[in-house]
């Protein structure tokens, strides 16, 4: 049985983690990413399908080309950052689940075959595993910075081009300042959010 997460850890993850807008100059280094990787994965989806597929943008030139088709607030903050990851799902997933679900592989992909199923389960899985690398980020002391203003079908074409994948949002990763950090705004309480039934 799991222990509950210490005060401290529930902070860094929830508590007093925050979007950031700055970065520090601070890098972020390619074992970085694959720790990131390595913990996100494990995150669940349906059937395991795992439809989420991540561009890693940390050159100079790719921001560059990111921040292109970003709004004007976020470019800068793009270009900022050490690393800005496209988080994008694949909507012909299905072809990878004799690999991810061995025990029913050719059943599975002829169940995701079909492209109404393979969007919605793309789409809410990818976004879930997007959730996901932020909370595993957080948890690898890392700052997260999502955005989804950007052009999306520009970035399908510069970053996706010739495959089946759609970019869902993008989210910067390093080490973030207190530039420009807004004063955390309230959330929903356990009631107006929902209800015990
Ligand atoms: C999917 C997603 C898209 C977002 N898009 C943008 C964006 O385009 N520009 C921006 O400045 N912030 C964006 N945000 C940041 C949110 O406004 C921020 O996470 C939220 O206000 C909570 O802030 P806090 O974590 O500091 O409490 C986005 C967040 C998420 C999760």
């Amino acid at each position: 049985m799991p222990d509950k997460l210490s005060a401290p850890a529930l902070d860094q993850l929830f508590t007093t983690a925050r979007t950031r807008n700055g970065w520090s100059d601070r890098p972020v280094t390619d074992h970085q990413l694959r720790e990131l990787y390595d913990l996100l994965k494990f995150g669940p989806t349906s059937a395991n399908s795992c439809p989420a597929r991540f561009v890693w943008v940390r050159s100079p030139e790719a921001k560059g080309r990111l921040a292109g088709f970003a709004t004007p607030t976020n470019a800068p903050k793009i270009l900022a950052a050490p690393v800005t990851v496209i988080i994008g799902y694949d909507l012909a997933f299905a072809d990878q689940m004799p690999k991810l679900f061995p025990a029913r592989g050719e059943q599975m992909r002829t169940y995701f075959s079909d492209p109404a199923l393979a969007s919605t389960t793309a789409f809410r899985n990818g976004s879930l595993q997007g959730a996901y690398l932020i909370v595993a980020a957080r948890a690898l002391g890392l700052d997260c910075g999502p955005m989804s203003g950007f052009d999306n079908a520009a970035v399908d074409v510069e970053f996706f081009a010739g495959t089946s994948i759609k970019s869902n949002f993008i989210c910067s990763i390093g080490y973030g300042t207190d530039e420009n950090l807004f004063p955390r705004n309230p959330r929903l309480t356990f009631e107006e959010a929902g209800r015990l039934a």
